[in-house]
């Protein structure tokens, strides 16, 4: 049966930018956020984007108004309960993930694909909440979702091949490069992204450059869109350390484990970006200054 109606459980950065991509794609989308604060803050951001994209001339005033028409924010979990597919992208703690997919798993009708956005989290473990994990994916988007064209689409040894496929079409849908990747940990952009930023901090640490020259180095000699500690700052220092240790749980390798400074950070409250401090301080965010060891 393909997908008529699309759930979207979070409205924070992740949610808010899958159930805007789902809407624009012409799915009628739900998406639910805990608080009725929280779902505003979601739903304002989305309405930034689609203002953008008005001014842009990306979309027609026209186009604005259905996409708002197929959107619904909801606080009411129950309100899922007619959805063909249901995206989680709620915090990154798997009882949270396991609690919220036991009970989807009792509303939503046995057709219903469910997939989780994790990014570190083992899809198998999310999926064994449920007594439908032969059609549970894992569909990692990539922040600031409206932007990043790909979606790694994550398939279990208990996934149903015809509902991964039904996925991987859905993500081309959303206008995206869908990937196909295994339930491994970090599946392959983390596998590769999160070794590459850790090595960026233990080359601090170690004097090989600074913040700065970094960062240039990256994005200068490597033509990335931003240098690892711009990108850290971006993702979340709290993000990244919280998947380099479930990655070193999983693969007990060196690259994997966290690099001292990147632990004192996080319990600093330096979180980057969104806590005004992390590789840099953003007290002018105009003008972010850089950490100095
Ligand atoms: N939401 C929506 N649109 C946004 C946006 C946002 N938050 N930020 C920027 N944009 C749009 C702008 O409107 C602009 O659109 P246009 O080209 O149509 O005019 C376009 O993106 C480019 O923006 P800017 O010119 O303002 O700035 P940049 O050229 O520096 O691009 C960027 C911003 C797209 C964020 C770029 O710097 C980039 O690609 N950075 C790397 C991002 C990245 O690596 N993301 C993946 C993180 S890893 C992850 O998410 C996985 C997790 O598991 C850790």
């Amino acid at each position: 049966m393909a997908i008529q109606k699309v759930g979207v459980v979070g409205c924070g950065l992740m949610g808010s930018g899958i159930a805007q991509v789902s809407a624009q794609a012409g799915f009628p989308t739900v998406v639910r956020e805990l608080s009725p604060e929280l779902l505003e803050k979601g739903l304002k951001g989305i309405e930034k984007n689609l203002a953008r994209l008005v001014e842009k001339g990306t979309i027609t005033e026209a186009s604005r108004s259905e996409i708002r028409g197929r959107l619904k924010g909801v606080t009411a979990i129950d309100e899922l309960k007619d959805c063909d597919l249901v995206v989680e992208a709620i915090i990154e703690q798997l009882p949270a993930k396991r609690e919220l997919f036991t009970a989807l798993d009792s509303l939503c009708p046995p057709h219903a694909i469910f997939a989780s956005n994790t990014s570190s989290l083992t899809i198998t473990e999310i999926a064994a909440a449920t007594k439908r994990p032969q059609r549970f994916v894992g569909l990692h988007f990539f922040n600031p979702v409206p932007v990043m064209k790909l979606v790694e689409v994550v398939k279990t040894i208990a996934t149903d091949p015809a509902v991964y496929e039904e996925m991987v079409n859905f993500g081309a849908k959303l206008g995206k490069t869908a990937v196909r990747a295994q339930d491994s940990g970090g599946f392959i952009v983390n596998r590769l992204l999160v070794p590459y930023l850790l090595d960026a901090i233990r080359a601090l640490e170690e004097g090989v450059g600074s913040v700065v020259d970094i960062d240039n180095s990256m994005k200068l000699g490597c033509g990335y869109p931003m240098g690892p500690f711009t990108l850290l700052d971006f993702v979340g220092l709290d993000t990244t350390y919280y998947i380099s240790q479930i990655m070193f749980d999983e693969f007990k390798e060196k690259r994997f484990a966290s690099p001292p400074l990147l632990k004192r950070m996080v319990l600093a409250g330096w979180h980057g970006k969104k806590t005004g401090r992390g590789f840099y301080d953003y007290a002018d965010p105009a003008n972010p200054k850089p950490m100095s060891l």
